[in-house]
């Protein structure tokens, strides 16, 4: 399991790492609960720490890596897990939270599908004394104490990072199909935020067309179907997926209408899965951008932490913690694919 050499807090603007985590749950202290979503009283030897998880679903093999990566972390620590699939909807994702209350877990953590509408579960959640984390997506909330930290990648980089390589591998105009995430989604709506900020200054870098494609293969075939069907769709050169499985989707519809994508259709994509690194050497993808999905290890070292010594709580709280992450091209493909983890 490859797992991230340092912890770059992003946004919050100052450096938070596990080792600091360690340092800290190992220093004393009285161990109370912080004023508000700390776990109370701390258990370092009450029986296995109990974490409740909703995850997003199984919509991609991103989130199918995430999800073995914190089923076998939770494992391999003793951790007792409670996991839920939300099969990608908000209201089952609240239900689980509220079951993780009425459960009376030690921490919870969750991949929140959508942005908003979560303020009152988690109001909920803090007022019954429970820590929580986010990991991979954000929520959008006035109220920061709502909860611990942000475990996951900056989505608005790695929009830029894809805008990047038409910056510099293309020349001419490039006339873009956007394949947008779930609607709602932080990584959907930063995807498109980084993009956009970077070709702002290369006018000849259009979006010509964007359309959700709800991160699923199945969904980025059937629009790229029916966007060829249209005026538009005779007239794009480049394809910008915010996830590798809608981009292969995407990929396999282009081939089928006779198009050879890679060459006449540029295609980049986010997350570097298996798939998108075979799809490189093929040919098809021109490059993808990473998003690291094995998060297993670096949660439970906060969730141990937070779990034994509570007033670690206040001393992270509102902190983000990100992932080293890369860009991969056709170059790199066939020398890193044997390495990939996922
Ligand atoms: O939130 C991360 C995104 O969700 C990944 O890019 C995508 O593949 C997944 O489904």
């Amino acid at each position: 399991m490859r797992r991230p050499a340092i912890l770059r807090a992003i946004g919050a603007g100052s450096l938070v790492c596990v080792a600091c985590l360690g340092l800290l749950a190992g220093c004393g202290g009285n161990g109370s609960p912080g004023p508000s979503g700390g776990a109370k009283g701390g258990k370092p030897d009450a029986g296995p720490i109990v974490m409740g998880f909703s995850q997003i679903g199984s919509e991609s093999d991103w989130r199918a890596a995430n999800t073995v990566s914190i089923k076998a972390e939770a494992e391999r620590r003793g951790i007792d897990l409670r996991f839920a699939d939300a099969q990608q909807k908000q209201e089952n994702q609240i239900r689980a939270l509220r079951s993780f209350i009425a459960q009376k877990v030690d921490v919870i953590a969750f991949s929140p599908v959508v942005e908003t509408g979560w303020e009152p579960v988690l109001r909920e959640i803090k007022k019954a004394g429970i820590p929580v984390i986010l990991t991979d997506r954000a929520v959008d909330v006035t109220d920061k104490s709502l909860y611990v930290t942000f475990i996951g990648s900056d989505f608005v980089e790695e929009g830029r990072r894809a805008a990047k390589w038409f910056v510099e591998n293309t020349t001419g105009d490039v006339k873009v199909f956007e394949l947008r995430g779930t609607p709602g989604a932080s990584c959907a709506i930063d995807r498109k935020q980084g993009f956009e900020e970077v070709i702002k200054s290369h006018p000849r870098i259009q979006i010509l067309h964007s359309q959700d494609g709800n991160f699923e293969r199945g969904r980025g075939k059937e629009v790229m179907e029916a966007f060829l069907k249209t005026p538009k769709g005779k007239e794009f050169n480049a394809l910008y997926a915010h996830n590798d499985d809608m981009a292969l989707g995407a990929i396999q519809a282009m081939k089928e209408a006779g198009l050879k994508p890679g060459a006449d259709i540029k295609v980049v994509s986010v997350d570097a899965v298996k798939a998108a690194f075979e799809a490189m050497i093929a040919g098809e993808l021109n490059c993808t951008v990473e998003c690291n999905p094995l998060i297993g290890p670096q949660l439970f070292d906060m969730v141990e932490a937070i779990a034994k010594r509570p007033y670690v709580v206040e001393a992270i709280r509102s902190q983000r913690l990100g992932i080293e992450e890369g860009v991969y091209d056709q170059s790199a493909a066939k020398k890193l694919i044997g390495s990939r983890k996922y």
